[in-house]
C-alpha cells in the first residue's frame, strides 16, 4: 500500500468544502466522496493509499501525471509564460501539429482554455461567417458551462429550474438507434441515419419558411453526455448537407471524443467517411492531459470572416507557451506510445468481454462503443427497454466500493460510461469485467428479493430499489 499523503483529515476537507465551495459544484459519490491525493497512469490513490482503477477520466488522456507532459509543463513554466501577442515557437508548432491531424481545409487554429470557451468561440465564428443566428443542437446535448453554452445544451436548459429554450435554438432528436425516436427494432432495414437527418432538414426548412437561414448545427461526433451514443452511418453525411444547403456551418464538438479515443481514427467525425468534414472542430479535455488548454480549428474562409469584423480576438491565457508546451508533449506521447492503436486493440477486447457479460445478465440491454469510448445500457426489460436507473446508480456505487471508478449518464442516467485513460490495458479490462460481473450478480439477487417483497406487500419496485440504494 502506498504511503499515506493525507495532510488534513477527510472530515475537515469536507467541512471546509461545504462552507467555502459553491454548493452547486457537485461531488462524485456524494454519500462518501473520494479524496484522491495522487494518480499515475490509469490509477488514482486516495488519502489512505487505496488504489482505484480509473475508467472515467478521459482528461488524463495519456495517463495521469505522464512524466513527459509534467516535465514539459515544469520546464516551460520555469522559462516563460506569457500571452500569444508575442511570437513563440510552441504556439505555431502546436497549431501545425493539430492541423496536420485534420483534413483540409481545417487549417486555422485558435487556442483557448476550455471546451466551453472553444464552443463559445465556434458560435461566434459561425455567426460572423453566416450572419445568421439560429442554432440547431441535439436533445440531451451538453456543450459547456458558459451562458452561451447553457443556451444550446438541452441537458442543462431542460432541467426543472433552468431558463428553458431560447427561440433561436432548435433541438433535433439525438440519433440513438437503441432507445431514441427511431429504433432499429421499429424500422428494420430502414436507413435510420437518413431518418434522423431528415428531422434536422425539417428544422432547416421551417426556418427557411420564416425567411431565416441556419447559423450552425453543433453536435458531438459521438454523444457522450447523451449516453454514449453512436449515430448511424449516414447521419452526419446527410445532416451536414441539409445544414449547408440552408446557409449554416457544421460544428463538430470533439471535446470528449477526439484525440484518438475511437482507435481507428484521430477524430470521431472521421468514423463516418472521408466526405464528412466539419467546418469547425472544437477540442479540449484530453489536449492538456489535465492542464486547461483547448482549441478551435476552422477553415481560412471562416477565420477570414471573423477577422473582417475588425474586432481583435484576445485571450489572456489562450495559447500561452506553457499550455502549448503541454499540448505538444501530449501529442508527442500519443505518437511515441502508439496510444491510438492501443485504444483500438484494448477497446475491441473490452467490447468482446462486455458482450459476454450481456449474454449472462439480462439487465444489459445494449453494449456499444468504439475504441475506448464505451456505453453499457441497463434496462429492466429487453423488450420495453425501461431504463434501469436505480440499478445503474447501484452498480456505480458498488464498483467504487470494489475500487473501480465508472460513471453513469444519459437522459435516464441508466448508461454505464467507460472512457478510461488511453493507457488502459488488457489486464485492466479483465479486472473491470470481473468486478462488473460480481456487481451485476448482486443486482440480480437484490432485484429478485425486491420482487419477492413486492409480491408480498404490493410495494412499487422502483420505490423499494430506491430505499435499498440509499439505505
Ligand atoms: C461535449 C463537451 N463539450 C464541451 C464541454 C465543456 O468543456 P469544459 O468543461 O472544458 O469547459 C464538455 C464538458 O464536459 C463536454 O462534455
Amino acid at each position: 500500500m502506498a504511503e499515506s499523503l493525507e495532510q488534513m483529515p477527510k472530515s475537515e476537507t469536507i467541512r471546509l468544502r461545504e462552507r467555502h465551495i459553491g454548493q452547486a459544484c457537485q461531488l462524485f459519490y456524494k454519500s462518501n466522496p473520494l479524496k484522491i491525493v495522487r494518480a499515475e497512469g490509469q490509477y488514482m490513490y486516495d488519502e489512505r493509499g487505496n488504489r482505484y482503477l480509473d475508467c472515467i477520466n478521459n482528461v488524463a488522456h495519456v495517463g495521469h501525471c505522464h512524466p513527459t507532459v509534467v516535465r514539459a509543463g515544469q520546464e516551460q513554466m520555469a522559462l516563460l509564460s506569457t500571452n500569444n501577442r508575442f511570437l513563440h515557437d510552441d504556439l505555431v508548432i502546436c497549431a501545425r501539429r493539430l492541423t496536420s491531424l485534420l483534413p483540409e481545409p481545417l487549417s486555422v487554429c485558435f487556442l483557448v482554455n476550455s471546451g466551453s470557451e472553444a464552443n463559445d468561440l465556434a458560435l461566434r465564428l459561425a455567426q460572423t461567417h453566416t450572419k445568421n443566428k439560429d442554432i440547431i443542437t441535439l436533445d440531451h446535448a451538453y456543450h459547456g458551462h458558459l451562458t452561451s453554452m447553457i443556451d444550446i445544451s438541452p441537458y442543462k436548459f431542460n432541467k426543472p429550474n433552468s431558463p428553458g429554450k431560447k427561440d433561436w435554438v432548435h433541438v433535433a432528436p439525438c440519433p440513438d438507434v437503441y432507445r431514441g425516436k427511431y429504433r432499429e427494432t421499429d424500422y428494420p432495414g430502414e436507413d435510420l441515419g437518413v431518418m434522423y437527418a431528415n428531422d434536422v432538414r425539417y428544422i432547416c426548412q421551417n426556418l427557411k419558411s420564416q425567411g431565416k437561414g441556419v447559423c450552425a448545427y453543433i453536435a458531438e461526433s459521438l454523444m457522450s453526455v447523451g449516453g454514449q451514443i453512436l449515430p448511424p452511418e449516414n447521419y452526419f453525411r446527410n445532416v451536414y448537407r441539409h445544414v449547408r444547403e440552408h446557409g449554416g456551418v457544421c460544428i463538430a464538438d470533439e471535446v470528449q471524443v477526439g484525440f484518438g479515443r475511437v482507435g481507428s481514427h484521430v477524430w470521431a467525425f472521421q468514423l463516418y467517411g472521408e466526405d464528412v468534414v466539419p467546418d469547425i472542430v472544437t477540442i479540449g479535455k484530453p489536449m492538456g492531459n489535465g492542464h486547461p488548454v483547448a482549441a478551435v480549428i476552422t477553415t481560412p474562409a471562416i477565420a477570414g470572416s471573423f477577422k473582417d469584423t475588425g474586432i481583435e480576438y484576445f485571450n489572456t491565457y489562450g495559447g500561452n507557451p506553457v499550455s502549448c508546451a503541454i499540448a505538444n508533449a501530449v501529442m508527442e506521447v500519443m505518437e511515441r506510445e502508439n496510444l491510438q492503436e492501443n485504444a483500438l486493440k484494448v477497446g475491441m477486447y473490452l467490447m468482446s468481454e462486455l458482450r459476454k457479460l450481456a449474454k449472462r445478465w439480462k439487465i444489459i440491454g445494449d453494449v456499444r462503443g468504439v475504441g475506448l469510448f464505451v456505453g453499457i445500457e441497463l434496462v429492466r426489460d429487453r423488450i420495453t427497454r425501461i431504463p434501469a436507473t436505480a440499478e445503474a446508480k447501484y452498480v456505480v456505487s458498488r464498483m467504487k466500493d470494489k475500487k473501480v471508478l465508472i460513471s453513469s449518464d444519459g437522459p435516464d442516467d441508466n448508461i454505464l460510461k467507460l472512457k478510461p485513460p488511453m493507457v488502459f490495458t488488457i489486464e485492466n479490462v479483465n479486472h473491470l469485467a470481473s468486478v462488473l460481473n460480481e456487481v451485476l450478480q448482486e443486482v440480480e439477487i437484490e432485484v429478485e428479493q425486491v420482487i419477492l417483497k413486492r409480491c408480498s406487500d404490493n410495494t412499487s419496485i422502483s420505490w423499494l430499489l430506491t430505499l435499498f440504494l440509499f439505505r
